[in-house]
């Protein structure tokens, strides 16, 4: 994250104070810094276009779906892999292209397959055989080919949250490796279906290479088989899911230092290089759909206290900045690194640092060390680039966060703050 660092105690999102971006644009605030994300794709996309492999980076657009960040990524050459219909509807609209666009999800509506169909997309990415069915029918109905990839789960623990977890027997995702031969025979038999692909998505915010590693073995088995019963598998899809660091992000004499509990972050690079090795040998096109990786350490929330108020067993640090501005500490138990914008000698207390919001569950970080905050005070939370806006609400009825991007000495106001009169459309 060395495009956000203290100078003389005070915060900088590149060439600006942060104190100064909050005071232009108010809190709660989210600032993303133009170089980070571009650092970030290249670090990943370098080993591919090293590798010679035929390949693909498409970017997880739910990570971040800011138009400005859209843009981008689209400019650097990155594809878009879609959840939804709408998010179909940004990349089109923010300059990503067809064939390089691809839609995942367990639940696509009939009219989003109809969209992505007219559009001509080149990739489903399937996870029943009865979405398959329907595919097959809308395209037979439209007089068009659908290309598919089947989506695998190769219940492999990729060792990170339960509710990020994707690949396991127990999750919604994918089909299971009991059924996945019946299927892909099925699915290649279906009118105006055709099986380009197989895909694999075994969580997020995995931080080891191992689980990977795993996941190429398993692919290359099941091509295998697959390509025994005649179908052509050309594309090789490994999903996205690259950790990134959260603790100890911004270190300083006046930031305590937290246990990390993580022994080791592959470094994006290493990730993607240590599977590039293993899929040379199959011969295929590679995809790849990073998400968070792009994004996160390119973001930060900044927020102000409110009020402080110390209970009968712990002091709380009252913010303007709540769960519907950032959901991952209430929805994943998330750790996020929070720190003052101007620090102080001031030593460290342990608080809790929560929202407005009518939830207890409603906190930006609990049982946290921190320098002694008081009303007014700023503080940034840390590596929030990426499913921070883009899980946001109106809970309470309270507005969307403005955002902000920062390029070296320029700054551009990349959403306003909502205003209340939008609040009832
Ligand atoms: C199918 C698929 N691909 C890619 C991603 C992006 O994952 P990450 O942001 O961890 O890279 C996700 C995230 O949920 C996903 O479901």
């Amino acid at each position: 994250m060395n495009h956000f660092y203290f100078k003389d105690n005070h915060l900088y999102a590149e060439n600006f104070l942060v104190e100064d971006l909050a005071k232009e644009f108010g809190t709660p605030l989210y600032i993303y810094s133009k170089n980070q994300i571009l650092k970030n794709y290249r670090e990943i996309n370098q080993p591919l276009v090293n590798s010679k492999l035929d390949f693909i980076n498409c970017y997880a657009i739910k990570a971040n779906s800011n138009p400005e960040i859209l843009k981008l990524l689209a400019e650097e050459g990155a594809g878009a892999e879609v959840a939804s219909g709408g998010e179909l509807y940004l990349a089109l609209k923010f300059g990503y292209l067809r064939n390089k666009i691809t839609f995942t999800g367990v639940g696509k509506t009939d009219e989003e397959i109809e969209y992505a169909l007219r559009e001509n997309i080149f990739n489903f990415t399937v996870e029943s055989l009865q979405e398959i069915k329907v595919i097959s029918e809308i395209a037979h109905k439209l007089g068009v080919i659908a290309r598919i990839s089947i989506r695998v789960n190769p219940d492999i623990d990729a060792k990170t949250h339960p509710y990020i977890t994707t690949g396991m027997k127990e999750n919604k995702f994918g089909i299971d490796s009991k059924d996945i031969m019946e299927v892909f025979k099925t699915a290649n038999g279906l009118p105006n279906i055709d099986v380009i692909g197989i895909h694999s998505h075994i969580g997020s915010q995995i931080t080891e290479v191992n689980p990977y590693i795993e996941a190429v073995k398993y692919l290359g088995e099941l091509i295998q088989k697959v390509e025994k019963i005649g179908i052509n598998i050309r594309y090789i899809n490994f999903g996205g899911g690259f950790g990134v660091q959260y603790k100890n992000i911004l270190t300083h004499r006046y930031i305590p230092t937290e246990e990390d509990e993580t022994s080791r972050y592959s470094p994006l690079g290493e990730h993607v290089e240590s599977v590039i090795k293993m899929l040379s040998a199959y011969n295929k096109k590679l995809v790849i759909e990073p998400g968070r990786s792009l994004v996160a350490n390119a973001g930060i929330l900044v927020g102000k206290v409110l009020y402080t108020k110390q209970g009968e067993v712990k002091k709380f640090i009252i913010t303007d900045t709540g769960m519907n501005d950032l959901m991952r500490p209430c929805l994943y138990q998330a750790y996020h690194q929070v720190v003052p914008t101007t620090l102080k000698d001031t030593g460290f207390e342990t608080v809790d640092i929560v929202g407005p919001v009518c939830e207890t569950s409603d906190f930006l970080a609990t049982k946290r060390s921190i320098q002694v905050m008081e009303r007014g005070d700023r503080f940034a939370v840390l590596t929030t680039g990426a499913y921070g806006y883009s899980l946001s609400s109106n809970y309470n009825a309270r507005l969307r966060p403005a955002e902000v991007l920062v390029d070296g000495d320029k700054h551009y106001l990349i959403r306003e703050r909502e205003k209340v009169e939008e609040l009832h459309y």
